[in-house]
């Protein structure tokens, strides 16, 4: 749905395939409620059919494309950094300013999402922008700004990073953010912790790159395991993610 590679009509396509499931989905919870997200959500009577479906919808893209294209990432950047691996390994309090170094490292949904539109004339940083004309924002040049943060395009789980606006800025900040962060420590913590001798199986440049999403990622990591712990031979831990 949000790859640019297959064309308009097939990503709308896709679009509506996936707003008809859910409403299905909807539909069927409707008829009889589960105790969960959407069963609660149906149960507080305050939201329409249409905006429950909305919700959902949003809950897919926002909070599963972006977590889930930040775990490999993710993985692959702290086996290229061993040293800071074995730092998180030593100390795991670490981790909170690891997740966030590494948000601010990738960006990865920084020109999805930070369009804005004035409501009046403003003056940024020298530009006049006019009521009603739209601005977008390089977040991922904001998180590599020197004025920002030393040595931007190092990536170092020493500094600290909480500043960065991976999660844009504003009202409009990401609303899942310190579930994101959770997710993101406990994923990567879970699978350093079970896969100790985990390596990627390829060189970098033959790691598959997501170039045509406008969410950043990879399309799959090919990784090895450790043969004590018999997980050796070559795996796509996340095909999941294609
Ligand atoms: C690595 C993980 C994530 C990243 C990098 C990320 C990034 C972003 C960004 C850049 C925005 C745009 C904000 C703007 O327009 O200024 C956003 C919005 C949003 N995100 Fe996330 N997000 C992540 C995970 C999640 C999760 C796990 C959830 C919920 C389960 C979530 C829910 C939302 C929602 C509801 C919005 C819309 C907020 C609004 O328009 O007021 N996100 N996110």
């Amino acid at each position: 749905m949000i790859s640019a590679a297959d064309g308009r009509e097939a990503r709308h396509v896709a679009m509506m395939e996936i707003r008809g499931f859910l409403d299905a989905l909807v539909t069927k919870a409707e008829a009889d409620p589960e105790d969960n997200l959407l069963g609660r959500l149906i149960g507080t009577g305050r939201l329409s059919h249409d905006e429950i479906v909305g919700v959902m919808f949003l809950l897919l893209v926002a909070g599963h494309e972006t977590t889930a294209n930040m775990i490999p990432l993710a993985a692959l950047t702290l086996v290229r950094h061993p040293a800071q691996l074995a730092a998180l390994r030593a100390d795991p309090d670490l981790w909170p300013m690891a997740v966030d170094e590494l948000l601010r490292y990738h960006s990865i949904a920084d020109w999805v999402a930070f369009d804005r539109v004035a409501t009046e004339d403003q003056d940024i940083g020298g530009q006049l922008v006019r009521k009603g004309e739209g601005i977008f924002v390089l977040g991922a040049s904001a998180n590599r700004d020197d004025r920002a943060f030393e040595r931007p395009d190092e990536f170092d789980i020493g500094r600290s990073a909480r500043h960065h606006v991976a999660f844009s800025y504003g009202v409009h900040q990401c609303l899942g953010q310190n579930l994101a962060r959770a997710e993101l420590e406990i994923a990567l913590r879970t699978l350093f912790e079970r896969l100790p001798g985990l390596r990627v199986a390829v060189a970098d440049e033959d790691v598959p790159v997501k170039h045509e999403s406008p969410i950043f990622g990879l399309t799959a990591l090919p990784v090895r395991g450790d043969p004590r712990q018999r997980t050796e031979g070559v795996h796509h831990l996340f095909m999941m993610n294609l």
